[in-house]
């Protein structure tokens, strides 16, 4: 399955708390200034535009699945990043990058082990990948919330996540050629702030896509209903650091 479409305007509006996520995974690229780096999802451009603001004399690329999210961050950040729209599963580059960032978007990816042998072979020896996405038991309670709700279109789906544990990362991290590995899980609890369209937009896009039109925000209701006050989505991040050798 080709990656989806994302309602990209929503999705800038909604992603302060990506932001906020991927600020703290730029600061472990470590980087000189001077670097060829390639942010893989990029989506809007919101963490590609952080990314920028610490490469004054290097390169920033950008590549996401989605051509709006690809149309929305060209649209903030121009042409001072190349930015394509391309599978990160087949994801085939010119020119090898010093480092390779990744922020809320493996778990969108159901393959990791060909997932991170393109990345691999992206990056020039020794280059580094740091990336974050949702881990093992990420957003549980979100989960049991859209159990609970139980959609017919939904029954028997198991759902567009890839949510993988960090043991599992190291051994397809390792298998794929990268060294000085490490994977690790972060708890970030947090209280969306405008639940209707973050829930719609940033946890739901895939279930809504499966659900008849008329029953879309009703959905997003119901499964807001049936989670506990005061709402909160229980993030748990998947850190990854490793290297080419
Ligand atoms: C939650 S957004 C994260 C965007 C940005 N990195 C951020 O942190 O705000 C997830 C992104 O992953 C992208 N994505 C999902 N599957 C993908 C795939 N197979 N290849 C490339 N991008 C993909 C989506 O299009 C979307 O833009």
């Amino acid at each position: 399955m080709p990656p989806r479409e994302w309602n990209a305007a929503s999705y800038d509006r909604m992603s302060d708390p990506q932001v906020a996520m991927g600020l703290d995974v730029i600061e472990r690229l470590d980087l000189r200034g001077d670097e060829r780096v390639l942010d893989v999802g990029c989506g809007s451009g919101r963490v590609t535009e952080q990314l920028l603001a610490r490469v004054p004399n290097g390169t920033v690329v950008g590549t996401d699945g989605s051509q709006a999210m690809v149309d929305q961050a060209r649209e903030r950040l121009g042409d001072r990043v190349e930015l394509f729209a391309a599978d990160a599963a087949e994801l085939v580059v010119d020119e090898p990058f010093d480092a390779i960032l990744s922020t809320a978007t493996f778990h969108w990816i159901p393959d990791h082990d060909r997932l991170f042998a393109r990345l691999h072979d992206a990056l020039r020896p020794g280059g580094k990948l740091v990336a974050q996405c949702g881990g093992a038991g990420n957003i549980a309670n979100v989960e049991a919330a859209i159990a609970k709700v139980d959609h017919p279109a939904l029954r028997g789906w198991p759902g567009p996540w890839n949510f993988a544990a960090p043991d599992e990362t190291v051994e397809r991290l390792t298998r794929a050629g990268f060294t000085d590995i490490w994977a690790w899980l972060q708890q970030w609890p947090l209280d969306p702030p405008n639940p209707r369209e973050f829930f719609a937009t940033v946890i739901l896009g895939s279930h809504l896509e499966r659900v008849p039109d008329e029953d879309r925000m009703p959905f997003v209701d119901a499964v807001i209903d049936a989670m506990t006050v005061p709402l909160r989505a229980d993030y748990v991040r998947l850190n990854i650091l490793a290297r080419r050798s």
